[in-house]
């Protein structure tokens, strides 16, 4: 049953009117306009006195900062953003602001920067850091673009509080638009009780109120975006839709009805009525899924594997009476909370509001996933489920002693962030090399190596799809060599942490380098994906797939072992690297054709067709010769069977590059991977991540960002600067049409990979004989499969210098015929 959406709107509308405010008045109460003399009000209900005023100044304690006002202010941007406070650099810069902090406990500060440009001062290029009384909380190098609004919870025991606002170069300044700090209700953050969610058991983390906490989603299930004129402490919540991982699965609910208050649950300072009164629920209705299932909300939060503080909202306003709806939480899929009843824990009051607090880490992809489902307590004719409101908030200085140390972690973000997924990997029986490197001697031995023995062009005919001759045969490897070959798990030779386990880099007997990936012990969803691996693995081989040297299961351990990528993932030579230089152009179209071929043999090669499902930069890995590989097949499951068009399996993969309609409709086809294919194009051509939470809203997304500019015909405005002045326009257009094709909405208006591998070699030959300036009218367009294609050419640099021209037609049969084995 669809309502019509004007309709929820004005339900929700006039209920706004029936709600008497109680204003909540904090003790301490510091709102400041920075850079200007004047008052101004920001959503009506507060004043934000100038910080320039003879009162206003009294907060600053340098006088080394400077007033500035936008020349040109936007006629819809509030009178509070048109100025601004810079703080130049400088060896030591002192403080920037001081306050007075009468009432002990936690204290919201807002920050809120609103860039403008004004002469001497381009605030958008701005780059500083922020400390909350020495601690940092913010070390912005991004570029700021549109307004930010920063929020932390800080809990203050000194009578003061400090804010240090500095350059992060001493030749840069800072800025800073706006300043709120106000003292939070009593028990905003509690210390009892808060469940610290991990695979295996309950813990309880205590001293969250010590915590320094930042505000990284705030959402309003269900609902309205709601402004600071409509919450009593003057927050933002957004809207749930981008972040519903299944739009199917949910449905509104909404009341008209104040909420049921009761003293223990939660308060109109905890959230406002209106986020307790509307909420998702499951949506039984659709005929396509089955009685029981999850709704799955997936929030990027921008830092893997770091606490956050995740707290959800919840009231009944689904059920007619009490003790109907029994549900199951769960954060990364593991079990948060079971069996909640609401009716109990709320003292028998239906429709009244309460919150639960969580403490989880994000995963190695910088997700944090909540999910609610039904019980088994349910009665199935009745099973539900909801959610009102969600709150997340980055822990920003953990203090704990469970779940190994912070500095730990920390160490494993770096490796994880620098080195990817390197090693993870994928195929072929390497074994067979292990095999060989027995009979013969060492120097042949390594000789025979992958990456040896395919050395050579990407466009080099003959080792294409090369099979064993022997078929395949993966090897077992001793646990006791792959612990030698590693220094026992050395913690020193990680190179990655994957959903799997870790990898590290270690050797072989014969001195061959290996990646080591080792599966987590007790992993719970690990020994699937490890036998899900080596079946593929062993089926499939290509130049352009890693391979799988060999794998171990002894010991209850599962390791897979694969070739070493020396170059590393992809997206290490984009972007976000400081030790490899940016990849050019022309070597980034020769990557991403290697992966195309790759995954081209995936989709086509093996009898079945096998989808990767979990395509992204740090997947594709490169070798000492810059040749890109393939990696990390875990997430594979085998393609369509001959009578169905899709596989229907949970949804995996990355935030960013997944398919919308996987997500729809959960139906897997080879063009998801297509799908993701096209985001690693954008990406290697803006050289940015496909999701950057801190980016604007419009920005957030890369897709969906970078086709807004193609649609607007302004791509190279947001090309990578490092290469802008290197590409071809004809070559930027032929590129762009093929990456915006392969993002279409819909599976069937997107190329097949194959498709998309001979668009991608005519942009090669456009690049390298294209004309210089005016984009050429090419021909060949993107089509279904099938569609002739003879009469292009094609020029291929073979990599030893020379050039050859050969027919596309050529192109595709050569595929074709090294797809058999
Ligand atoms: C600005 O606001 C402060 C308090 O926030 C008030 O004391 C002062 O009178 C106001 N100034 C003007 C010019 O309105
Ligand atoms: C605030 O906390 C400090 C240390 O915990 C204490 O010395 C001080 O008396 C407290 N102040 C008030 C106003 O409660
Ligand atoms: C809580 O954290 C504070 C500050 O980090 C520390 O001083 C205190 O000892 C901690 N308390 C407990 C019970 O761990
Ligand atoms: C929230 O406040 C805005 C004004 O900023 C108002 O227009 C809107 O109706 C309010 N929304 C709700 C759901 O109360
Ligand atoms: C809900 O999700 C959890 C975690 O992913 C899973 O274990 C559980 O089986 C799911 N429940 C249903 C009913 O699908």
């Amino acid at each position: 049953m669809a309502f019509p959406i004007n309709l929820i709107i004005t339900l929700l509308f006039s209920s706004l009117f029936q709600i008497s405010f109680a204003a909540f008045t904090p003790t301490d109460n510091y709102l400041l306009n920075c850079g200007a003399n004047t008052n101004a009000s920001f959503f009506s209900t507060r004043s934000f006195l100038g910080d320039s005023s003879r009162q206003g100044s009294a907060f600053l304690s340098t006088d080394r900062s400077i007033s500035l006002s936008d020349p040109n202010p936007p006629p819809d941007s509030p009178a509070l953003y048109h100025t601004a406070r810079i703080f130049p650099g400088g060896s030591s810069p002192p403080p920037a602001y001081k306050f007075t902090v009468t009432s002990n406990g936690t204290h919201f500060i807002r920050l809120h920067f609103a860039p403008f440009k004004a002469p001497g001062f381009d605030l958008t290029s701005a780059k500083f850091r922020v400390l909350l009384n020495g601690f940092s909380v913010m070390n912005c190098l991004a570029t700021i673009n549109s307004v930010v609004v920063k929020e932390f919870l800080l809990k203050i025991d000194v009578p003061l509080l400090e804010i240090s606002i500095s350059p992060s170069k001493p030749s840069g300044f800072a800025f800073v638009s706006a300043i709120e700090v106000f003292s939070a209700p009593n028990d905003y953050i509690i210390d009892k009780g808060t469940k610290l969610v991990t695979p295996n058991s309950a813990q309880i983390f205590s001293n969250l109120s010590s915590q320094i906490l930042e505000t990284v989603h705030r959402i309003n299930v269900g609902g309205l975006k709601l402004t600071p004129f409509n919450d009593t402490l003057w927050r933002t919540w957004l809207v749930d839709d981008n972040y519903l991982l299944l739009k199917a699965a949910a449905k509104r609910a909404w009341t008209t009805n104040p909420p049921n208050y009761q003293t223990g649950g939660a308060t109109r300072e905890i959230a406002p009525d209106n986020v307790y009164m509307t909420a998702q629920e499951m949506d039984r209705d659709d005929q396509e899924l089955q009685a029981r299932f999850n709704i799955s909300w997936g929030f990027p939060v921008g830092s893997r594997r770091v606490l956050h503080l995740v707290r959800l909202h919840f009231c009944d306003i689904v059920s007619s009476s009490l003790n109907q709806l029994y549900f199951n939480v769960f954060i990364n899929d593991y079990l948060a909370a079971r069996d909640v009843d609401l009716s109990t824990l709320n003292f028998h009051v239906l429709a009244s509001p309460l919150y639960i607090d969580f403490v989880a880490e994000s995963d190695h992809d910088g997700m944090l996933r909540v999910s609610v489902g039904p019980s088994d307590l349910s009665n199935p004719a009745r099973a539900n489920a909801l959610l009102n409101g969600v709150e997340i908030m980055r822990v920003l200085n953990p203090v704990r002693s469970k779940v190994g140390s912070g500095k730990k972690s920390f160490l494993w973000i770096i490796l994880g962030s620098v080195l990817g997924s390197l090693a993870l990997l994928v195929l072929c029986g390497l074994c067979f090399c292990r095999r060989k490197s027995k009979k013969t001697k060492r120097s042949e031995s390594i000789g025979w190596t992958p990456l040896r023995r395919f050395r050579g062009s990407s466009n080099s005919r003959t080792t294409e799809g090369t099979v064993s001759s022997s078929g395949y045969q993966t090897l077992r490897i001793s646990f006791a060599e792959i612990q030698s070959g590693t220094n026992n798990f050395d913690r020193s030779l990680v190179i990655g942490v994957g959903g799997f386990g870790m990898v590290f880099k270690g050797s072989l007997k014969d001195n061959t380098k290996v990646a080591v990936k080792r599966g987590m012990p007790g992993s719970r969803q690990g020994l699937p994906e490890f036998l899900s691996e080596i079946t593929i693995l062993s089926k499939i081989r290509h130049r352009h797939l890693v391979s799988l040297v060999g794998y171990c299961e002894e010991q209850s351990e599962m390791i897979l072992v694969y070739e070493y990528m020396d170059k590393g993932p992809l997206k290490s030579h984009l972007y976000g690297s400081t030790t490899n230089a940016p990849l050019s152009w022309k070597q980034r179209l020769e990557v991403c054709i290697g992966a195309a071929r790759g995954l081209h043999y995936l989709h086509t090669g093996s009898s079945q067709g096998i989808i990767h499902r979990d395509i992204k930069s740090t997947n594709i890995l490169l070798d000492d010769n810059y040749v890109a590989k393939v990696a990390d097949f875990g997430l594979s499951r085998s393609g369509p069977c001959l009578d169905e068009t899709h596989v229907s399996t949970g949804v995996k993969g990355s935030f960013g590059y997944l398919d919308p309609e996987y997500f729809r409709r959960q139906q897997l086809t080879d063009k998801s991977d297509v799908y993701s294919f096209g985001v690693v194009l954008f990406e290697v051509l803006c050289a940015r991540p496909a999701v950057d939470p801190l980016l604007v809203r419009e920005q957030v997304n890369l897709a969906e960002w970078a086709i807004e500019w193609q649609r607007k015909g302004m791509l190279d405005q947001i090309v990578d600067p490092n290469i802008a002045d290197q590409i071809k326009p004809c070559s930027l257009k032929k590129f762009a049409e093929t990456a915006e094709k392969c993002c279409a909405d819909y599976g069937v208006d997107r190329p097949t990979i194959g498709d998309v591998l001979w668009n991608l070699e005519h942009v090669l030959q456009l690049q390298v004989s294209g004309p210089l300036d005016k984009p050429e009218e090419v021909s060949g367009d993107l089509t279904g499969s099938g569609t002739a294609r003879s009469g292009s050419n094609t020029v291929r640099d073979n990599g030893d210098g020379t050039s050859g021209i050969i027919s596309s037609t050529q192109v595709f049969s050569q595929l074709m015929t090294n797809n058999g084995r």
